[in-house]
């Protein structure tokens, strides 16, 4: 996964001038695509099930003007190099990996039909390092609405999330699920966005506009094995629907399978599918609710449900790791904390947690001054608004 160091945010002055110093003229178009928190709805979203992430105020910034030829040429910020490829003849970057998410979304949109052209482009990023928080899907998208601006044309948001998961799954080698890059793609200023994963269906809900703070806990803890436990889990997944089919033929994906169901056939299953299968199933549960909770303003519910939803992640699916339960062990601890839980496809990264505004100050304190002494790590904290998805700023 792409792995910025944390830079400071980046307005579009700044990444112009970049841009101009990097390529000796000026920009013609500036585009952002941010990152992501996930409040409810983990590890459903390749089972064809339902997330409930909010984009955040933390982004990909590019600067670019369209070129004559074939060519595209990036020079990264953060990397603080250049990398350039021929549309004609797109191939991996051992020397560059961060383009390759650039890359692949040239071949995707290539493969898909449309007419990209070449063009030079300045590349920023202050998605908090290896943390979570979809750096790769926010440089994919950002890259995509680049493409689309220096070559005069529009991809639909949904197709444009669609070409990013591609171009990671086949290009860059992470075989993803679709939450990322449609938030990234989709989100919302104020608002988090349910997602029916299996018909790409999506409503924006309003997150409480007053009182209440998301703020996402980073462990800095560097998240070992997330690649290979990630493909584990969808392997176990996929077995426990195989079996299941046995029983209930009509079934495609976990999420057309009940807890009732599960209970009623929970025999037939290895010890570890179930409790695989029981996370997935009851994680589709919580965010139904979490939603009908958030919309009728029960915030203490929503919180109850983010709790469980930390604990079956912990428990049934095993993402989680020390730092980050000790992480949310001491965040519920913090009076005005409504809920929290590990947020992303765990093994570290970040938590996520709903904090009454005026217990924000000391829930950095208290949390921090805990984490310290559990781990010896210090832990970085970002209250965050959800932010829009991906735009086009000049
Ligand atoms: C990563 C993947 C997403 C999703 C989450 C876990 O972020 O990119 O598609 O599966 O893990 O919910």
């Amino acid at each position: 996964m792409f792995r910025p160091r944390r830079s400071k945010l980046m307005n579009t002055q700044e990444i112009q001038s970049l841009f101009s110093q990097s390529f000796s003229a000026a920009s013609t178009f500036v585009v952002r695509a941010p990152g992501r928190v996930n409040l409810i709805g983990e590890h459903t979203d390749y089972n064809d099930g339902f997330v409930f992430p909010a984009a955040i105020n933390f982004d990909v910034t590019i600067a670019g003007a369209p070129r004559d030829d074939n060519r595209v040429r990036a020079y990264s910020v953060t990397f603080q190099e250049f990398s350039e490829f021929e549309l004609d003849n797109i191939k991996h970057s051992q020397k560059s990996p961060w383009c390759n998410y650039i890359r692949g979304v040239a071949l995707s949109l290539q493969k898909a039909g449309f007419p990209i052209k070449g063009m030079n482009i300045a590349v920023a990023g202050d998605v908090p390092i290896g943390s979570g928080l979809s750096s790769s899907a926010a440089l994919e998208v950002a890259s995509c609405l680049a493409f689309e601006v220096a070559g005069g044309f529009d991809v639909d948001p949904v197709k444009r999330a669609l070409l990013g998961q591609q171009a990671e799954r086949e290009f860059v080698g992470v075989n993803c699920g679709i939450m990322d890059q449609f938030i990234s793609s989709l989100g919302r200023k104020a608002h988090a966005l349910f997602i029916d994963t299996r018909t790409l269906g999506y409503e924006s809900v309003p997150l409480p506009e007053k009182g209440i703070s998301i703020v996402i806990s980073n462990t800095n803890k560097a998240r070992g094995l997330v690649d290979s436990e990630y493909n584990t889990r969808r392997a176990e997944c996929e077995k426990a629907v195989e079996i299941l089919k046995e029983d209930l033929p009509d079934i495609i994906a976990l999420r057309d399978v009940t807890s009732a169901q599960l209970t009623r056939l929970s025999s037939k299953l290895p010890e570890r599918v179930l409790m695989r299968a029981r996370h997935v199933i009851t994680e589709d549960e919580r965010v139904l609710e979490s939603i009908t909770a958030l919309k009728s303003g029960d915030i203490a519910r929503f919180g109850v449900l983010m709790n469980e939803s930390h604990d079956s992640l912990r428990d049934d699916y095993q993402v989680s790791c020390k730092e980050l339960d000790i992480m949310v062990n001491a965040a519920r601890k913090v009076e005005g904390v409504y809920g929290s839980r590990m947020t992303g496809a765990g093994f570290g990264g970040c938590t996520v947690s709903l904090v009454k505004d005026e217990a924000v100050e000391e829930f950095k304190r208290a949390v921090g001054a805990e984490y310290k002494a559990n781990t010896g790590l210090a832990a970085t904290f970002y209250v965050s608004t959800a932010s829009n998805g991906a735009e086009r700023l000049v």
